[in-house]
């Protein structure tokens, strides 16, 4: 048997494996997507938001009573003056977001617009729900957030938050009491709720959309963190979006 001569030579060689690497290279491209006042609001809003569920909840299911007078601890009222700090925390945040969706790039506007008669949208947020349901193998790419989180964006985490932050002014309203300047939510939501204890209960029950909101975004951030095609929670600390692959 004669052995098997190559003919090909280490020049050759050398030229395939340059090939072979050019078609496994990927170019990385980012974009900077989330400018800084939106980062900041981001991180300062959740730890708002954390502290409004955390002290919420304790305002509506208290802890048991501790023993002695209540002027020794005060307990109630730091929970209370917690929620508040944190309450006008948020709604300070909120303007500044919204004066940001006017004056901060395209992203900025995201959170409070839906492009309702698009019918593209529309069929990218079915598409995302069926990545998100694991009915597809290959995710699509946004540069912003992706269709269905922008519904969810607009729709649970906007009107819920803006929601709270009324009821939660009417609310306080009636601790500030009559000619307040917090008598404007109090006399735009006592008259659609009838009483003080369906404003509570409303106020209660937002808590909870908003809390769901949050289970899944974080899911949801993390899941596309790892299986997307693009940088994600890093995209909320830098601002830059980086893309795993340079495909479409
Ligand atoms: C109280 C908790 C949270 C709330 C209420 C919240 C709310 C939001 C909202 C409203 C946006 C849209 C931002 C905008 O367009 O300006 C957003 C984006 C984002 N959030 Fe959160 N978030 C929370 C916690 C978190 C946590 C813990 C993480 C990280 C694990 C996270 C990661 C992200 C990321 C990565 C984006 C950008 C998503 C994208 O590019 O499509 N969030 N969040
Ligand atoms: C995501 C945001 C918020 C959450 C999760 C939240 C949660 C809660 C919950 C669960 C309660 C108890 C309701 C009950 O069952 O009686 C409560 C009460 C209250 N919240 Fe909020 N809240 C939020 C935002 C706000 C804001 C922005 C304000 C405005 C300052 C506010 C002011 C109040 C007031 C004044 C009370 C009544 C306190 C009392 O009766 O002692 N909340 N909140």
């Amino acid at each position: 048997m004669t052995a098997h001569v190559d003919k090909r030579s280490a020049d050759d060689e050398i030229a395939d494996l340059g090939t072979a690497e050019h078609h496994l290279q990927v170019r990385q491209t980012a974009i900077y997507v989330y400018e800084w006042p939106v980062r900041l609001w981001h991180w300062v809003n959740v730890a708002a938001i954390l502290v409004l569920a955390v002290t919420g909840y304790f305002i509506a299911s208290p802890l048991p009573s501790l023993p002695g007078e209540a002027s020794a601890h005060y307990l109630m009222g730091y929970i209370r003056f917690a929620h508040f700090t944190a309450g006008f925390i948020m709604a300070a945040g909120m303007i500044g977001r919204i004066y940001w969706a006017f004056a901060g790039n395209v992203h900025a506007r995201q959170m409070f617009v839906l492009p309702f008669w698009s019918a593209k949208f529309w069929r990218e947020v079915l598409i995302e729900a069926q990545w998100y349901a694991f009915l597809r193998d290959y995710p699509k790419k946004y540069v912003g957030h992706n269709p269905l989180a922008q519904l969810a964006m607009v729709t649970i985490y906007s009107v819920g938050s803006i929601f709270m932050i009324v009821t939660g002014m009417a609310l306080y309203a009636e601790g500030a009491g009559r000619g307040s300047m917090f008598d404007m939510a109090y006399d735009l939501v006592i008259p659609l709720t009838g009483n003080s204890q369906n404003l509570h209960t409303i106020h209660h029950l937002g808590m909870w959309a908003i809390i769901v909101f949050v289970m899944i975004h974080v899911y949801a951030a993390v899941r596309e963190d790892i299986m997307s095609r693009q940088s994600m929670i890093s995209t909320m600390v830098s601002g830059w979006r980086m893309f795993k692959d340079d495909g479409k």
